[in-house]
């Protein structure tokens, strides 16, 4: 007999079906056994009166999130506060009994949870929402992408040197040499622009050694990074990554907007294109509280909050792509504009306040490059086969990274990165 799921039950009224779940609650009376069964989809009813036979023995012997297979007949009865539905079980088969007491309640607070993640996430349905959300982002993200003509790569999370800069890298030990864990596919993305490979698109995880212990910040985590070839400046990056959003939103609104409603409260959103722009130098006047602090060179997240107000505030929007940031505070490999060498062609995208996305058009005239590298102080030979990139005939180019981790925390309204993440890594867990 096939499984069928039990929101789909409504269907199978007077039919004997097969289910398959977890026991949430077991209710054995004295003349009545009733059992809510949990699958992934919803809850039901299990209602058996005793009498006596291997059943009843069955169902007495059950214990909570013990996973069982039930055959029964599903009845519509309009007292059953589980939709108005239940099963008269004939057979009930344990495949794996819970042990018990359980490791976890109600009452365990979030490190507890993290120790029993599996159990967490199995006991709530809004748990389980996050990820079939991060699906749909991810399948749109990749439609989309491959619509604008993007090749999909996979490039190398360990590498002989450090990426980037050498403060925030994992090292590990490599048939008695070092190795290092990528920070961002930044290099790598690049050289593939390099390959003529002219749109690169990758989803994939990445390792930053911060010491951070934010709501926001997590030691590896998973970045969509996007590379594109012969464009005419950043603003043709930024055009990418807002029709990609709205694309992605409208797929979560499709998919989800239901769900949505029913586990949070809220909408989702589809926003206008195109996003708003303000520079660095008006968001810093705006979050100046007192003009007396000394001037900033970037925001920190009180100022990303105030300049995401600002702007929902006078457009009603909730992006805003934060643009012209100073060289001081960006990467060497970042261009910057004609007559302007303390600024960057750069953005950081932030959504409600908080930085999904730091994007920039790159400089790709090797001179240029190696004396923005020189003038940060980095030593030019460990990065040697990427700047050879720029040597031998590189288009101008620019792209994007994107935490997906943030993303999913603004589209949930959740507190932390945690709650985004099947398993989160940071500074003070490493496991499960
Ligand atoms: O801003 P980041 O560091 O930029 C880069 O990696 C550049 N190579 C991107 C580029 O193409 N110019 O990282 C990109 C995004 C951030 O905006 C943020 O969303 C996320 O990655 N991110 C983190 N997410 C979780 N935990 C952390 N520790 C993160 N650090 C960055
Ligand atoms: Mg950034």
């Amino acid at each position: 007999m096939i499984r069928v799921p039990i929101a789909r039950l409504r269907e199978h009224v007077g039919e004997t079906v097969a289910v398959a779940g977890w026991v949430q609650t077991l209710r054995l009376q004295r003349a009545m056994q009733f059992v809510i069964l949990r699958d992934h989809t919803g809850t039901v009813q299990l209602t058996h009166r005793r009498d006596g036979g291997d059943l009843e023995r069955e169902l007495d012997g059950l214990t909570v999130e013990s996973a069982v297979r039930v055959t029964g007949v599903v009845a519509g009865n309009p007292v059953v506060s589980l939709g108005g539905l239940e099963i008269v079980p004939e057979r009930v088969s344990v495949e794996n009994r819970a042990a018990t007491p359980l490791p976890i309640g109600d009452s365990t607070g979030p490190e507890g949870r993290a120790d029993w993640r599996f159990l967490d996430v199995r006991r709530h349905p809004a748990a389980r929402l996050v990820f079939a959300v991060a699906t749909t982002v991810e399948r749109a993200m990749r439609e989309f992408a491959y619509a604008e003509g993007c090749t999909e790569l996979h490039t190398p999370k360990l590498m002989g040197t450090a990426s980037e800069s050498g403060a925030e890298v994992f090292e590990l030990g490599y048939f008695g040499r070092r190795a290092y864990l990528a920070q961002s596919p930044q290099f790598y993305k690049q050289m593939a622009i390099a390959a003529g490979i002219d749109r690169v698109f990758e989803i994939g995880p990445v390792f930053r050694a911060e010491p951070s212990f934010t709501s926001r910040h997590a030691t590896e985590f998973t970045g969509v990074d996007v590379e594109l070839a012969w464009i005419s400046g950043v603003e043709d990056v930024m055009d990418f990554e807002e029709r990609m959003l709205a694309h992605v939103l409208a797929a979560v609104a499709e998919a989800h907007g239901a769900a949505f409603r029913e586990s949070f409260g809220v909408e989702v959103r589809v926003p206008r294109v195109p996003f708003p722009r303000l520079p660095l130098a008006q968001a810093l006047q705006l979050s100046r509280t007192d003009p007396a602090d000394s001037p900033r060179a970037d925001l920190d997240p009180a100022g990303e909050r105030a300049t995401s107000a600002h702007i929902a505030g006078q457009t009603g929007h909730e992006f805003v792509f934060v643009t012209e940031y100073p060289a001081s505070v960006r990467p060497f490999y970042h261009m910057r504009p004609p007559g302007e060498p303390d600024l960057t062609c750069s953005f950081d995208l932030l959504w409600r306040g908080l930085e999904i996305t730091t994007g920039a058009q790159r400089e790709h005239r090797y001179e240029v490059l190696v004396s923005q590298a020189a003038e940060k102080g980095l030593s030019l030979e460990p990065m040697r086969s990427y700047l050879d990139c720029f040597r031998y005939g590189c288009p101008p180019h620019g792209g994007f990274g994107l935490g997906l981790g943030r993303l999913l925390m603004v589209l949930l309204g959740l507190d932390s990165i945690r709650e985004a993440t099947f398993l989160f890594r940071g500074p003070n867990r490493l496991s499960p």
